[in-house]
């Protein structure tokens, strides 16, 4: 029997690896929810640098752009999360 970490009771049975971190994630989670989760409210800058995160969780803002398995521009809030996806953003 595998144990995978908990929290709240719900076990992260997914690895994404975040700004080459491992990071758990949640079945059923999205990218943006994983992010969350693991305490990162920046996920990318402004052309002034300063930090922006996700707004709408429903992909109208595009404030949650990220990087996901080398392709830019991605709304974390529409992407489920996938076991070994590698992921950039802040
Ligand atoms: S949070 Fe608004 S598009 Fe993703």
């Amino acid at each position: 029997m595998t144990a995978f970490r908990t929290v709240r009771g719900v076990a992260l049975r997914l690895q994404l690896i975040v700004n080459d971190e491992q990071v758990g994630a949640a079945e059923g989670d999205t990218v943006a929810a994983a992010l969350l989760a693991s305490g990162r409210w920046t996920f990318r800058r402004d052309e002034a640098g300063a930090p922006r995160g996700p707004f709408c969780l429903m992909g109208v803002c595009q404030e949650c752009l990220v990087e996901i398995d080398g392709t830019p521009n991605r709304r974390a809030c529409l992407v489920p999360a996938v076991n070994g996806m590698r992921i950039y953003c802040g």
